[in-house]
C-alpha cells in the first residue's frame, strides 16, 4: 500500500519534472546561499536528525555536521515491520529538488517518519532543506532494507506495541 502511494507520487514528480522541462523559467536555479542557511535551520529544529543521524539524540545533538542525515541501524518495529531511517544524504543526490517538493507534498512513508509534517512544509522552506542536505553531498552507506511485519530484524531496535 505505503509502495504504491510512494510509486504514484514518483509518476507524479516524474510528470512535474517534465513540466520543468518544457518551461526553461521554472527550472532549478543554482542554490543560494540563504535558502541553504534556512534549510540547515529547518533541518535542526525539525527534529530530521533525531532519527536519520545515529546517535544525534544520545549525544545531545553533538554529532558533527559532516555526519548528519547519514541514516541509522536502528530498527522500528511495529504493525508496519521493521523500518530504518533511510541515509538522506544519498537520497538527496538521487532526485531533482522538483522531484522531492513532488515527493515530500504527496508520499506516505510507513512509521515513525512524519511524512504528514512534510505535507504540511511550504514548498519554499522544502526547497531549503533539499538544497541544505544536497549542499552537504553524498556520504555513508544505504540504511538497512525494510522488513516486512513476521520477520524478525538483526541488530538494535525499538518495539512499538501492538495498537489497543
Ligand atoms: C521519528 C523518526 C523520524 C523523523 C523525526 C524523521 N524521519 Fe524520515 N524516516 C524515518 C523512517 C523510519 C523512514 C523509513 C520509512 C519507510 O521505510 O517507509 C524515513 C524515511 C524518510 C524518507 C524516505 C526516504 C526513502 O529512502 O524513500 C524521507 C525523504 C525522509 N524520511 C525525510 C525526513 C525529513 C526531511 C525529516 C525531517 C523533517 C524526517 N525524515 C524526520 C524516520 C524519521
Amino acid at each position: 500500500m505505503y509502495l504504491s502511494r510512494i510509486a504514484a507520487a514518483v509518476a507524479l514528480c516524474g510528470l512535474l519534472a517534465h513540466t520543468a522541462h518544457a518551461a526553461p523559467a521554472d527550472q532549478a536555479k543554482p542554490a543560494d546561499p540563504e535558502s541553504i542557511e534556512r534549510g540547515h535551520y529547518l533541518v535542526k529544529i525539525t527534529g530530521c536528525n533525531d532519527c536519520h543521524t545515529a546517535g544525534y539524540t544520545q549525544t545531545d545533538g553533538q554529532t558533527p555536521e559532516k555526519d548528519w542525515l547519514t541514516g541509522d541501524l536502528l530498527g522500528w518495529q511495529g504493525p508496519w515491520g521493521t523500518t530504518y531511517a533511510s541515509n538522506l544524504r544519498l537520497y538527496m543526490q538521487e532526485i531533482t529538488e522538483d522531484q522531492w517538493v513532488g515527493i515530500a507534498h504527496n508520499a506516505r512513508f510507513r512509521p515513525p517518519m512524519p511524512w504528514y509534517s512534510l505535507h504540511a512544509m511550504s514548498e519554499t522552506d522544502l526547497r531549503a532543506i533539499y538544497r541544505f542536505i544536497h549542499s552537504l553531498g553524498p556520504a555513508g552507506t544505504l540504511a538497512p532494507t525494510y522488513l516486512p511485519p513476521g520477520q524478525v530484524p538483526q541488530g538494535p531496535r525499538v518495539t512499538f506495541p501492538e495498537p489497543q
